[in-house]
């Protein structure tokens, strides 16, 4: 019998935290959602009163539908409270010392039972499972962004982790309206490990003012039917995020597919990191916006 997961745990509240919440709370599930203080707490539940919202004023959800999501929502400062949680999903910037720590942290706060989650796209989960006092209970759990539209999850095993946890967690995904694929645990896993290099590639365009960035998007949206060009994409994901994967990506694989075409860098040190920040290679109407001005 698969487990149920009635009560689980997000940390970090940033674009995939927040999509990640709104994954579990759509689908009944409370949700303890933690950020590193106040002021960061706010910004995620922003994060999804916004994306409810719009779901509500395209008449997908009902008012009272977003405020029982939300009511199933506890946000908080301090991870203590994730005491009772079943299943705790990291979704924290692609740093692995941090994640680590947390890790170490939230392993002492949870009980014997929950199963650990990390959300990385290219670090790698082994060395995070080593950082908690028992590792077969950790598992990679990783979305796609926007999370709550995106139907597909990869489940990365570590040599480590329980057949178990593993499949309750593969069992769980199912439940969200997910696809579960199980993958090794290999930076960029299966779709960043194919979709990156092409990223990459596009901005390299860019940077060379090969074409420009509304053709190079146009070229794959109309010419390839892909849903959105890959500058629009980079966007989406963030700039700092996609520099870090690359980065990851690029250290364990050593492929010059995957070293950061060098603008990324310059854009995030200059604060354009994508729609979060309401400018990337476009310019946003607000920071979260994808209204492009
Ligand atoms: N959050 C929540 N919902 C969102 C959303 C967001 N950020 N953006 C769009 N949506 C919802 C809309 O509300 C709409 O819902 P509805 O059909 O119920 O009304 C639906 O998605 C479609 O949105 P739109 O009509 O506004 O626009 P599109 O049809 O162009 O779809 C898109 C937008 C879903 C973002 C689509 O363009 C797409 O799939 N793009 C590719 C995204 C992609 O490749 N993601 C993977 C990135 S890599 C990754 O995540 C890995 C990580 O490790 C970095």
């Amino acid at each position: 019998m698969a487990r149920e997961f009635t009560k689980v745990g997000v940390i970090g509240l940033g674009t995939m935290g927040a999509g990640i919440v709104e994954v579990f709370a759509r689908n009944g599930i409370e949700v303890v959602a933690v950020e590193v203080d106040e002021p960061a707490v706010a910004v995620g539940r922003g994060h999804l009163e916004q994306s409810t919202g719009r779901a509500v004023s395209r008449g997908k959800m009902t008012p009272e539908a977003q405020a029982d999501l939300l009511g199933r929502v506890t946000f908080t400062a301090s991870l203590d409270d994730l005491g009772g949680c079943e299943l705790v999903v990291e979704a924290v910037p692609e740093k692995l010392e941090l994640k680590k720590e947390i890790f170490a942290k939230v392993d002492a706060i949870v009980g014997p039972d929950a199963i650990l989650a990390t959300n990385t796209s290219s670090l790698p989960v082994t060395e995070i499972a080593v950082a908690t006092s028992n590792p077969k209970r950790v598992v990679g759990m990783h979305f796609f962004n926007p999370a709550p539209v995106l139907q597909f999850v990869e489940v990365v095993r570590t040599v480590v982790t329980e057949d178990e946890v593993f499949e309750d967690v593969k069992t769980l995904a199912q439940r969200l309206g997910k696809q579960p694929v199980v993958v090794g645990d290999k930076a960029g896993f299966i779709a960043n490990a194919l979709l990156f290099g092409y990223l990459n590639h596009a901005v390299s365009m860019f940077e060379s003012r090969y074409a420009s960035r509304e053709d190079i998007d146009a070229a794959m949206r109309l010419g390839c039917g892909y849903p959105m060009g890959p500058l629009a994409l980079m966007d989406l994901i963030g700039l700092d995020t996609a520099y870090e994967i690359l980065d990851t990506m690029y250290k364990q694989g050593r492929d010059r597919l995957h070293a950061p075409t060098p603008i990324i860098k310059q854009m995030v040190s200059a604060g354009l990191k994508g729609r979060k920040s309401g400018r990337g290679f476009y310019t946003y109407a607000a920071p979260g916006s994808s209204e492009v001005v």
